[in-house]
């Protein structure tokens, strides 16, 4: 077990965190490898859609640093509201250690709790195979793939993937 499992401790995101966050979030948005979000986002944008109203945020805290984020919402408000959304973020460089099984997992539990009955997630980049070996590893199976719906900075089209679990 690393040090990062050792002493990881994820609890809710405060408004103190966002500096920390946007760090984590403004630098995986750059890349345009994994989130269909605009590389160039502001970071007001980027506030309103990673810590807007109805939106449950939590950080991944490792010795006093913000090591990873996510955030977790209903995927479809009314008739869809009981499926959960999540997006998931590590702050680059400390990936492949375990934080993102961690917080995948922990947002499992919150979901369960907040009474969700499954969890989706809508566009995972086909060539993120880190992800996808992650997802799949906590119970996601790919239930659809929407053929060149990403632009990959450096791919150029490829697939999204619609990932899915009872939860
Ligand atoms: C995807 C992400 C959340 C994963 O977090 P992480 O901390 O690196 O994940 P973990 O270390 O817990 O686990 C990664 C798993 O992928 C495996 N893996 C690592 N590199 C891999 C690769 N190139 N191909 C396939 N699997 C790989 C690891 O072995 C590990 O599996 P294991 O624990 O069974 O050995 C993180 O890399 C990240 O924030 N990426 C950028 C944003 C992103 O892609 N978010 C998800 C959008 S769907």
């Amino acid at each position: 077990m690393s040090a990062a499992q050792r002493t990881i401790v994820i609890r809710p995101a405060t408004e103190a965190d966002w500096p920390s966050v946007w760090s984590i979030l403004s630098s995986v948005v750059a890349a345009g490898c994994t989130y269909t979000l605009e590389p160039e986002l502001s970071e007001s944008n980027a506030k309103a859609y990673w810590m807007g109203p109805g939106l449950s945020v939590y950080v991944a805290e490792n010795d006093g640093e913000i090591v990873g984020t996510y955030t977790l919402k209903a995927n479809q408000r009314g008739l869809g509201s009981h499926v959960a959304n999540a997006g998931f973020m590590v702050r680059p460089g400390l990936d492949g250690r375990g934080i993102g099984f961690q917080l995948g997992e922990h947002s499992l539990v919150q979901a369960r709790a907040a009474g969700f009955q499954a969890m989706q997630f809508n566009a995972v980049v086909s060539t993120n195979h880190r992800a996808i070996a992650l997802w799949q590893r906590l119970g996601f199976a790919i239930v659809g793939t929407v053929p060149k719906a990403f632009r990959h900075r450096q791919l150029g089209l490829v697939d999204l993937h619609i990932m899915h679990r009872f939860l």
